[in-house]
């Protein structure tokens, strides 16, 4: 008997970048210096950034990082089914939580691909990034039977999936995918940078240029 999975979702990890963090670390503390306030957006507590974009990036200490996950974007988007295409990242900010620091439930609406690169992950307890199954799937599943009936953390019937950030390591993931970070419970720092990617097709080559 054969199996199908319909419809599955992918996200791609990649557990060594191998970006000067050192030198991303030194500008994410600039930046943060510069401009203490930061924004609010999904962050309950914390800091964020506001945005930077890709011309910027291109000439300030971004551009290794913003290069690697061009990179692998490209990789993933191969491996998805993208035909004759061109990738452009939208934006990109920094987030530094503390203890007792989250972000609440949200998409990044408007993108296609959007992404996380840890940069300082603390030894413990930080706050893992957790993937929701759409939610009126997770409720059909959910009313039937209890965990003794059922295998809840199995591939095809989990409706949550959690992801333990690792320095160094990046994760590209469907703009559309529901996702939360859980509360921090150390006092150490754990930094991220979050970005959106989206796509042009290069019918028009002369417009959009190609990779
Ligand atoms: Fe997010």
């Amino acid at each position: 008997m054969k199996t199908t999975l319909l419809f599955p979702t992918p996200y791609w990890h990649d557990q060594e970048c191998g970006v000067d963090r050192e030198k991303l670390l030194e500008f994410v503390n600039y930046v943060k210096s510069e401009d203490p306030q930061g924004r609010r957006a999904t962050n309950d507590g914390g800091w964020q950034s506001w945005d930077f974009i890709d011309s910027v990036m291109v000439d300030n200490p971004l551009r290794q990082l913003r290069d690697k996950i061009l990179e692998r974007a490209y990789r993933a988007c191969d491996e998805w089914g993208f035909q004759d295409y061109t990738l452009k990242i939208l934006n990109l900010w920094i987030n530094v939580n503390k203890r007792g620091n989250s972000n609440l439930l949200h998409t990044h609406a408007g993108s296609i691909l959007s992404g996380v690169y840890y940069l300082k992950v603390p030894e413990c307890c930080c706050g893992n990034l957790t993937f929701y199954q759409p939610f009126h799937e997770n409720c059909l599943k959910e009313s039937w039977g209890c965990d003794a009936n059922f295998n809840r953390y199995q591939d095809m019937n989990e409706t949550e999936h959690d992801v333990y950030p690792e320095e160094d390591s990046m994760l590209l993931f469907p703009a559309w995918l529901s996702h939360s970070v859980s509360a921090s419970s150390t006092d150490d720092e754990r930094i991220s940078l979050s970005f959106n990617i989206t796509a042009f097709s290069n019918q028009y080559n002369e417009i959009y240029p190609g990779r």
